[in-house]
């Protein structure tokens, strides 16, 4: 039975049974608490508070769930981050009896396969035991094993800070949790405290993949054709190490896919910031097996074209899944070759161990061990995010120093902050508003095992490299229009944001197309480059002699630093400025200038961004 056959099986079941199918909705919740659709429910949820405002009793779906929870677990034979939910949904209509009926009948006659075992609440903290549906399951079937279990594994939470919730019963194929049928008759509030709901609804919820796996007969769910369709069968090849890079590909591949076309961007925030860490990690596995990413690519042309039958909006959104995982990719690419490098120049043992086929995952080798320090500079450096390297290092049979991490990470932020102090706090005098971000407390970051839905810590530095690229492309503009406009080019001030640049200077007439875009090509010019950004401390008309611009009005301290982008016989850029800034102008990445205009007092200002 193919995929698509079991979505028809499923929704034609139940809209027997009276429901009303309703279509997935997004994978962004409208529900602010939660930033994932992580169950069917998740859309239903204010109807099991207001039956009345529900427009139907009973409904059926099919929905795109993401949870992050699982990322450790994807590779074995049954976790992933993005899968498809089938559910059933009753507000106030029907009860335990019809829910446990529909699902013994669907799963026994419609799918063709035998219940290993059930499970119910066995009661726990007020809550009793539920009798009730044990009853139901023995005189559906005398013979089925029933399991009792307690409220971790037979009581469903709500999502988010509060909602509804309650017991269930879970259905068992192949030793595999296959269905989840939740009783919601409790409402728990954001202080964990139960009520019961006026009306008992029903939630129920099976994971298509697992399904899939049972009803196809296959020992994992990436052999069902959700994944047989799309991925070469190269990618579930190999020794067990290898495979798992292959799976986790997969998984993250998909997920990122239909994450863009619900209109997520890779950022370093929240949902952006778990888009672009599964991009990052996919991509290091594709670098462990060694496949190019133009298979990626192909890949994820065929995840548009398989899952499009079933989901439009990847064929309404192919071009800005395509653009936008391209970007992320050129990104990343460029410094995960120069951090490996760097990496493996340390530990030659981790790109000789990475590179024999068919090895095999052993505990680490005693005394292989990643130092904190040097885990931290590739961090720092090439942005690779923590768990990743973590895992490089597990990979290749590396202990992880993860505590000397997090030392390093706490020096870090001391001297960030205590820099900040010193860079800003004295004279005042520079425009840049870059500040604050540097010296923002981060709360006690702790890198453990599971991924954070959201790590201030990291988007915070994220941020902070974003806007120095901002910071220097901001030199380099106003060197570039110094040259297209002439040197009397006044600069009036700037203004930097995670997203762009602000720069401000005095011009008596709007600036051409044609001269912005000089301006900008120049800049790139120097960004494709590579050059040096450096900085002297000097006397203040030292630095005026050596040619560095300043702002004209500005009252400067006898000494100043004067940063320079070129030789310092051959320079391209040269001010006086607080900083700080990248080391070398191909950092940046490409600049656009977005904007020009004319603001109060002659002066013009333009924005741009960097990618
Ligand atoms: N809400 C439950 C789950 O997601 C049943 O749908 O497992």
């Amino acid at each position: 039975m193919t995929q698509k056959e079991i979505r028809e099986r499923f929704i034609k079941f139940f809209e027997s049974k009276g429901h009303a199918v309703v279509p997935s909705s997004s994978l962004l919740p409208t529900d602010p608490s939660v930033l994932f659709t992580t169950a069917g429910m998740q859309q239903f949820k204010p109807y099991y508070i207001n039956p009345a405002e529900a427009p139907d009793k009973n409904v059926v779906s099919i929905q795109k769930c993401l949870r992050t929870s699982d990322i450790d677990e994807v590779g074995d034979d049954s976790h992933l981050t993005f899968f498809e939910m089938l559910g059933n949904f009753s507000f106030g209509d029907y009860w335990k009896k019809e829910a446990i009926e529909y699902a013994h009948e669907f799963i026994t006659k419609e799918m063709g396969l035998t219940i290993d075992y059930v499970s119910v609440f066995q009661g726990e903290e007020g809550v009793p035991a539920d009798e009730e549906s044990e009853k139901i399951w023995q005189s559906i079937d005398p013979a089925l094993k029933i399991k009792r279990a307690g409220r971790e594994d037979n009581f469903w939470g709500p999502t988010g800070e509060e909602g509804p919730c309650g017991p269930t019963t879970e259905i068992y194929v192949n030793d595999l949790e296959v269905w989840n049928i939740v009783f919601n008759e409790y409402y728990q509030s954001a202080d964990k405290q139960l009520k019961p709901l006026a009306i008992k609804g029903i939630d129920t919820g099976m994971g298509l993949e697992r399904l899939a796996m049972v009803v196809q007969n296959k020992s994992n769910i990436f052999e069902t054709d959700l994944f047989s369709n799309v991925f070469s069968f190269a990618l579930f090849a190999g020794a067990p190490d290898e495979l798992k890079s292959g799976r986790i590909i997969a998984d993250h591949l998909r997920a990122s896919v239909f994450l863009i076309a619900d209109g997520v961007q890779p950022s370093n925030k929240e949902r952006g910031y778990i888009l672009r860490k599964l991009i990052r990690r996919l991509l290091v596995h594709s670098k462990n097996i060694q496949i190019p990413t133009s298979v990626i690519a192909d890949f994820m042309q065929k995840i548009i074209i398989e899952y499009g039958k079933s989901h439009s909006e990847l064929i309404d959104n192919q071009q800005s899944i395509i653009n936008e995982f391209t970007k992320e990719v050129t990104k990343f690419l460029l410094t995960l070759d120069k951090g490996l490098e760097e990496f493996y120049k340390k530990y030659p043992g981790l790109k000789a161990q990475e590179l024999v086929p068919g090895q095999s995952v052993k505990p680490f080798v005693v005394g292989q061990k990643i130092s904190g320090k040097d885990a931290f500079d590739l961090y720092q450096s090439y942005g690779f995010p923590p768990e990743v390297i973590k895992e490089i290092a597990e990979n290749h049979l590396y202990e992880f120093d993860e505590e000397g991490f997090n030392k390093e990470m706490e020096i870090h932020k001391n001297i960030s902050r205590a820099g900040v102090e010193k860079k800003f706090g004295g004279h005042g005098i520079h425009p840049h508003t870059i500040t604050n971000e540097v010296g923002s407390a981060e709360g006690n970051r702790s890198f453990g095992v599971g991924v954070k839905e959201a790590d201030l810590s990291v988007e915070r530095r994220e941020e902070m490299k974003k806007k120095t690229r901002l910071h220097t492309a901001t030199h380099l503009l106003d060197a570039a229009l110094r040259k297209v406009l002439g040197q009397e080019l006044a600069q009036a001030g700037a203004d930097i944001t995670v997203e762009r640049l602000r720069f401000d200077f005095n011009f008596p007439r709007k600036i051409t197309p044609e001269e912005l875009k000089q301006a900008e090509d120049m800049a790139n010019e120097i960004v494709k480059k590579d050059l040096p950004v450096t900085f002297k401390e000097v006397d203040l008309q030292e630095a005026l002699d050596s040619g560095a611009a300043g702002i004209f009005k500005a009252k400067y301290p006898p000494r100043v630093k004067v940063y320079t982008v070129g030789e310092d016989n051959n320079w391209f850029s040269r001010e006086i400025c607080a900083g700080p800034h990248v080391t070398h102008t191909g950092e940046i990445g490409h600049i656009t200038i977005t904007k020009e205009e004319s603001v109060s007092g002659g002066n013009r200002r333009i924005r741009a961004t960097v990618e």
